[in-house]
């Protein structure tokens, strides 16, 4: 039996999906008991990521545990929330006894600060890693293609795809079902030992501009144009958009961090961490979306 935090999110339903197809024995973690019914084949376990006795109980018995950090875009502190998040997930799975854990981390996750939410992710890497009985593996991906959905409402308004990332700052992008896959055969074979790190980079980097080039040509605006915006701007832009001050100005924080390059991979691109799917293909799932509006 395998329990998947975040069995409703991008990754993880991915992830609860392929299991159950692999004839697995799944437990779904997430907060809503409705949305986890619908995953067909996993036992729904509904809660809060930061109630260690709720995923103590959720992670008791499984052979592997998926674990996150559930984002909150509305969070007054986003790095304390990721600190009692980490530490539920870390004292759950030492109270469980489990044996096998893969973390979602990210590229970037070598840095303790400086990085916005990805240092949160490092000091989750540095929790599980102090685990004396257990394997882990920290997936580090780069930035998720589903980023780009939250661009189709200015897109479609504005006209513009805008970001505080630099035109032509190239960055290893990858689709999130890449680093399902990834995850899901690494939960089935449970063949790593102490704490391993492995990035997972997508097919090739990307800047922003590139980025934006395809998915323009995809929803039929060959032209639009990729807008840089100043950090301050960005911002405002966030806050405008919903997210708390605080969740903006981390997110800008790692924007400029990407910008400085200190969010880049320490193994360089080699055949392990290359993932098949292409931007040029999600972009048409997202031209779908885009349709849609
Ligand atoms: N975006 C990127 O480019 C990027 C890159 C590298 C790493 N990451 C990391 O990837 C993670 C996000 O993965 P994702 O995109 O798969 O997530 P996602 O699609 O946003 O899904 C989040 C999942 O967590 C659940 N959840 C939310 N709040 C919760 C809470 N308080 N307690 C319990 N469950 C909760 C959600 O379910 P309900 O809403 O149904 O509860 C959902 O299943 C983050 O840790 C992020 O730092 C992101």
């Amino acid at each position: 039996m395998i329990s998947v935090m975040g069995a409703t999110g991008h990754v993880g339903g991915e992830i609860a999906r392929r299991l159950v197809k692999a004839g697995q024995k799944v437990r779904t973690l997430g907060r809503s008991r409705e949305k986890l019914a619908a995953i067909q084949g996993g036992e729904a376990h509904a809660g809060d990521a930061a109630d260690a006795s709720y995923l103590a109980s959720a992670f008791r018995g499984a052979d592997a545990v998926f674990t996150l950090l559930p984002p909150d875009l509305h969070a007054a502190d986003y790095r304390a929330l990721q600190d009692r998040q980490g530490e539920a997930v870390a004292r759950a799975v030492r109270e469980a006894g489990v044996r096998h854990v893969v973390l979602l981390s990210s590229v970037g996750a070598d840095q303790p600060s400086g990085t916005g939410p990805i240092a949160g992710l490092h000091a989750q890497e540095e929790r599980l890693r102090a685990l004396p009985d257990t394997n882990v593996l920290a997936l580090r991906p780069g930035f998720f293609f589903e980023n780009f959905y939250a661009s189709l409402p200015v897109v479609k308004h504005q006209g513009v795809v805008g970001d505080a990332v630099k035109p032509d700052v190239a960055l290893p992008m990858i689709a999130t079902r890449d680093i399902a896959a990834a995850a899901t055969e690494a939960l089935l074979a449970r063949d790593f030992r102490g704490f391993v790190v492995r990035e997972l980079l997508g097919p090739r980097d990307l800047t922003h501009a590139e980025a934006t080039r395809i998915i323009g040509s995809a929803i039929g605006r060959p032209d639009l144009p990729y807008v840089p915006l100043p950090y301050e701007d960005m911002v405002g832009a966030l806050v405008a958009a919903g997210l708390s001050p605080n969740v903006s100005s981390q997110y800008v924080e790692m924007s400029r961090a990407f910008n400085e390059g200190r969010v880049r991979s320490l193994e360089g691109r080699n055949a392990s961490n290359t993932t098949p799917t292409r931007f040029e293909d999600f972009a048409l799932e997202l031209a779908q979306a885009f349709r849609a509006m």
